[in-house]
């Protein structure tokens, strides 16, 4: 950029700062609506920590409780009473933990939208 002296480049450039900035509150805006109903893709992802015991077919196994077609708020409220340790159950303690709301948000919508699958 050019050094010092004259008034327009640096007018430009501060147009330049404040429409970043907009960009940047809208952004943020946008991730913020997206928290609420939690993202299905990110769910998806964070999967992978929970599919080695919960089936994704909604099939109880061996103890482990099937988690899918929920609402998204009960699956919240459950997870958090995990992580408050409201709720006994040491492994679904320590994998609640770590979890941010973010991210509980997202393996909401993303276990609450698969549906059942009937045994074979
Ligand atoms: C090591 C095996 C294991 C893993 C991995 C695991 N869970 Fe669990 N989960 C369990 C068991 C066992 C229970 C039953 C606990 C109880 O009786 O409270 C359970 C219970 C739950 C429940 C409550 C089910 C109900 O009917 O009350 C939810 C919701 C849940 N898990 C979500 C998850 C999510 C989300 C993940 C991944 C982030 C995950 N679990 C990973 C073993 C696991």
């Amino acid at each position: 950029m050019a050094r010092g002296g004259k008034a327009k480049p640096m007018q430009g450039f501060r147009i330049h700062l404040a429409s970043m900035l907009l960009a940047l509150v809208c952004a943020q805006a946008a991730s913020a609506s997206n928290t609420t109903k939690g993202d299905k893709a990110f769910g998806e992802y964070l999967s992978s920590l929970c599919v080695t015991c919960h089936q994704i077919t909604g099939r109880a196994t061996g103890g482990i409780p099937p988690i899918i077609a929920w609402p998204d708020d009960q699956f919240i409220a459950v997870m958090n009473s995990y992580r408050n340790k409201d709720r006994e159950n040491l492994v679904m303690r320590n994998i609640a933990a770590p979890l941010t709301d973010e991210e509980i948000a997202a393996l909401a919508a993303y276990f609450g939208s698969l549906p059942y699958q009937p045994a074979p």
